[in-house]
C-alpha cells in the first residue's frame, strides 16, 4: 500500500507496508506500494490532554481538540477528568465517551477523577466502568488543586485499586501569586514525589525538576515530561508575559536544559494540553495548549540531532501503549493497527497560532521551528488530508 523509510524495531528501513482490515499485515522490502517522501513513524499517543467541552466548550471541545491532535500526528488521546462537571461517576463517564465516539477525529480514552465526593465508592465505580470501557487510569489525581474537591490526601492513594496518574505538588509549598513560578516552589514537586514513592508505584504527570526525575527513574514508578518543561523557562516571561502560568510552573533555564539533556530518563512525552482563552490567561489561570505541536517540535529536534528518533518514538508511542495497556497501538509492527505518520524533514515550518486548530487561539511556541505531518494514517486510512473522523472510543 505505501513504501518508504519506515521506523521499524528501533531503526529506519526501506520497506513497504501492507494493510488489511486496519491492521498491518506485512512489512517487507518486497512489499509494493505508493512511494512516500520523508520518514514514516508510529502515530503518537498523547496520554495527557484536557479537551474541556461540557461547560467549558469556549476553551476547547472534543472536536476541536481532537482535530488538533490529528494535525499533530497523534492517533490516540487520553482525556483528563477535571472537566466541568468532573468525570466522577459512571453516568458522566459514559456520556463523555459516547460524545467522543461521535465527535473525535482520533481514538479516545478517558481517565476517571478521584474527588472528595467519589472517594468512598471509587473501586465500585472503577469496576462498573471497566465492564464496558477501557479505563486507562484514575487521574490526573491532584495532591494540590485550586478546587478543594480535587485535593486528595496522600493516605487515600493506597486505597485505589487501579493505575493512578498523579499531579504531584505538595500544598505546603504552593502559594498563590503571579507569575506563578515565583510562588509554586520546586520543593512542592520534590516533597510530593518523595511521599508518594513511600506509598506505592504510580504514573507521575509532567515532572519539572531534576530531583523528581532522578528519584522516579530509580523506582518502579513511571513519569512524563511535558514539552514546555523541556523547552521553556522562567526567562520566557519577558517574551510571553501573562501567558506564562502553568502547573507545575516553568523552571530556571539551567534546570530546563538539564531536563532536555536527560530526556532519556522519562518514560513518556505527553503534552498536558490545557487550553484557556487569552482573556482567561490575563486573570492568571494556568495551562498551555500543546497537543498539535508536541510531535512536530520533537521531530524537528530529532532531525537536528538534539534527541534521537529512537528515544522520541519510545516516549511518544511505544511506552504509552505499554504503560497503559493500549493493545495493538504504539509500533509499526505486523498485527498492530496501521497507525503511522509521514514527516518530510525538508519541510521545516514556523509555528503560528493562527494556523493551529485549538479554540484557545494562542501558543507559547509562537515562532518555534517544527516539522508537521504530511500524512496521518489511522487503521490504514489517510485521515489528515481527508479530515476523516475515524476516532473510536476505547471499549472492553
Ligand atoms: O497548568 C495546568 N493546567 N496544569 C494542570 O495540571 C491542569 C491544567 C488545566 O486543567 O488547566
Ligand atoms: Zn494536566
Amino acid at each position: 500500500m505505501i513504501r518508504g523509510k519506515i521506523f521499524y524495531k528501533g531503526k529506519f528501513i526501506e520497506a513497504g507496508i501492507e494493510v488489511e482490515d486496519g491492521k498491518i499485515k506485512r512489512i517487507g522490502k518486497l512489499v509494493k506500494g505508493r512511494e512516500l517522501d520523508g520518514i514514516i513513524l508510529p502515530a503518537g499517543i498523547d496520554v495527557h490532554v484536557h479537551f474541556r467541552d461540557f461547560r467549558e466548550s469556549h476553551k476547547e471541545t472534543i472536536e476541536s481538540g481532537s482535530i488538533s491532535a490529528l494535525y499533530g500526528g497523534i492517533c490516540l488521546v487520553v482525556d483528563q477528568p477535571n472537566t466541568n462537571p468532573p468525570i466522577e461517576n459512571f453516568e458522566i463517564y459514559e456520556e463523555r465517551v459516547k460524545k467522543a465516539e461521535k465527535e473525535s477525529y482520533v481514538d479516545y480514552a478517558l481517565n476517571l477523577a478521584l474527588t472528595k465526593r467519589n472517594l468512598e465508592k471509587i473501586n465500585e465505580t472503577i469496576s462498573k466502568i471497566s465492564e464496558k470501557y477501557f479505563l486507562p487510569a484514575v487521574g490526573e489525581v491532584f495532591i494540590q488543586h485550586n478546587d478543594e474537591n480535587f485535593q486528595i490526601d496522600y493516605g487515600e492513594l493506597g486505597k485505589v485499586k487501579h493505575k493512578l496518574t498523579i499531579h504531584a505538588e505538595d500544598p505546603k509549598f504552593v502559594q498563590k501569586g503571579n507569575p506563578n513560578f515565583l510562588y509554586r516552589k520546586r520543593e512542592a514537586e520534590i516533597v510530593a514525589i518523595k511521599k508518594c514513592l513511600e506509598i506505592g508505584n504510580f504514573h507521575f504527570c509532567h515532572i519539572s525538576t531534576k530531583d523528581a526525575a532522578e528519584m522516579i527513574s530509580k523506582s518502579k514508578s513511571t513519569f512524563e515530561f511535558s514539552p514546555h518543561h523541556l523547552l521553556l523557562s522562567e526567562e520566557d516571561y519577558s517574551r510571553i508575559g501573562y501567558l506564562i502560568n502553568v502547573n507545575p510552573p516553568l523552571r530556571k533555564k539551567y534546570e530546563v536544559e538539564w531536563l532536555l539533556k536527560n530526556f532519556c530518563l522519562a518514560d513518556v512525552l505527553a503534552s498536558d494540553h490545557a487550553p484557556h482563552l487569552v482573556e482567561e490567561k490575563k486573570e492568571g489561570v494556568s495551562g498551555f495548549p500543546g497537543v498539535e505541536v508536541m510531535y512536530p517540535i520533537f521531530v524537528y529536534l530529532a532531525s537536528k540531532g538534539l534527541i534521537s528518533f529512537k528515544e522520541l518514538v519510545e516516549k511518544i508511542a511505544i511506552n504509552p501503549a505499554k504503560i497503559f495497556g493500549f493493545q495493538d497501538y504504539g509500533e509499526i509492527e505486523e498485527k498492530k493497527y496501521a497507525n503511522f505518520v509521514v514527516f518530510d524533514l525538508k519541510k521545516v515550518e514556523t509555528i503560528r497560532a493562527s494556523k493551529l486548530h485549538s479554540l484557545c487561539g494562542w501558543t507559547p511556541y509562537e515562532g518555534f521551528k517544527a516539522v508537521f505531518p504530511e500524512e496521518v494514517y489511522i487503521r490504514g486510512e489517510e485521515v489528515k488530508k481527508s479530515e476523516t473522523k475515524l476516532g473510536k472510543s476505547l471499549r472492553r
